[in-house]
């Protein structure tokens, strides 16, 4: 088992082990005076693991409500959080109680925003059942929901108070469902670890889950310690997203968010190699960890439509892009760039 903790507004701990979703009433009871604790979750997870859940909270002392919503983004949405805080204040959730997210990003964004306006902020914990909750979204306290104009244009920082990641969660997980994790841990390997490619290309999808997961929360605990509130350094956990979203929009949301984050993080890297600023060698380890972990390098989608797209992100300022460009593995360096330069760049690595 292992414990990383996070420095940021708040210092809490993210505990990563297997078999240890059972530790979460003791664990909770060490850090909270709650009477009830609400439970949200979405309708694939919580056949699974709510019981569990509830059970432990209960064994804890802790009078436990649950609420269960449909599974997908499609609930990220005001209706859901509206019914979230309606619910709590149903429930009569004080400011002392304490709130218990147990899924994946979704359920974690849309908890962790209730958590951080019901009442004006209570306490919540996050359980992350995916590997991209688990290797990135539990962590660092962004909360959100979507709204008809885009994703997550409403949202906090908020931090949890306690992250629990059991791998046993995991065993579950479809393959489709793994693989988004994956695009997100290969970003973290280029952003700082060289190892961490290295070994991601020789033991594919049967990476060391524990040790991998845990060198992502270090790295992402390093940049919220740093930059809680993304002012800087921390839009380079951006990497790979400016092109992915725009191909996550362009196919529909057919392709998987992971999918399409590898797919951004190969096109950069090519196109950083073609311009000369990442030597080959560096590339070659990028795009081969992509490769050994099964996922895409490459779109059919036109440069027209995906530019369109990139354009109508939120992340955008007039007239210019910021993308985060990798030198190298371990020097990634954001540079606003002009969309002619952007469609150059994006156009040299597709
Ligand atoms: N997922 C990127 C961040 O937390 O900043």
């Amino acid at each position: 088992m292992k414990t990383i903790t996070v420095n940021a507004s708040k210092t809490y701990d993210v505990v990563i082990g297997n078999g240890i979703l059972p530790e979460i009433g003791s664990r909770c009871r060490e850090l909270s005076a709650a009477k009830t604790v609400a439970l949200i979750s979405d309708s694939n997870v919580a056949p699974l693991y709510a019981k569990n859940v509830e059970d432990s909270l209960t064994g804890a002392g802790f009078r436990v409500v649950s609420f269960v919503f449909p599974a997908g983004e499609q609930s990220k949405n005001a209706d859901v959080y509206l019914q979230i805080l309606a619910f709590l204040a149903e429930n009569q959730l004080g400011r002392k109680d304490l709130i218990v997210a147990l899924g994946g990003g979704v359920c974690g964004d849309m908890a962790g925003f209730a958590a951080a306006t019901y009442l004006r902020g209570i306490d919540f914990v996050q359980v992350p059942t995916s590997l991209l909750a688990m290797v990135d979204s539990s962590v660092g306290g962004k909360t959100a929901i979507d709204l008809p104009q885009g994703k997550n244009l409403v949202g906090a920082f908020h931090q949890p108070i306690l992250v629990l990641c059991d791998m046993a969660l995991l065993e579950t997980l479809p393959q489709e469902n793994f693989l988004d994790g994956c695009g997100e841990i290969v970003k973290y390997g280029v952003l700082g670890d060289r190892n961490l490619l290295k070994l991601l290309t020789e033991t594919k999808i049967c990476f060391p889950r524990e040790d991998v997961i845990a060198r992502c929360v270090e790295m992402k605990r390093d940049v919220v310690n740093a930059d809680e509130f993304e002012g800087g350094l921390r839009m380079l956990l951006n990497l790979g997203h400016t092109l992915g979203h725009a191909v996550e929009k362009c196919s529909h949301f057919s392709l998987s968010h992971g999918a399409c984050v590898a797919i951004g993080l190969a096109v950069v890297t090519r196109g950083a190699v073609k311009k000369g600023y990442c030597s080959a060698e560096d590339g070659k380890a990028i795009l081969s960890a992509i490769s050994a972990l099964g996922l895409p390098s490459e779109t059919a989608i036109g440069m027209d439509d995906l530019m369109d797209s990139m354009l109508n992100d939120k992340k955008r300022t007039s007239g210019s892009i910021t993308c985060v460009v990798p030198y190298g593995i371990g020097d990634c360096r954001r540079e606003t760039m002009t969309l002619m330069e952007v469609r150059n760049f994006m156009e040299a690595g597709m």
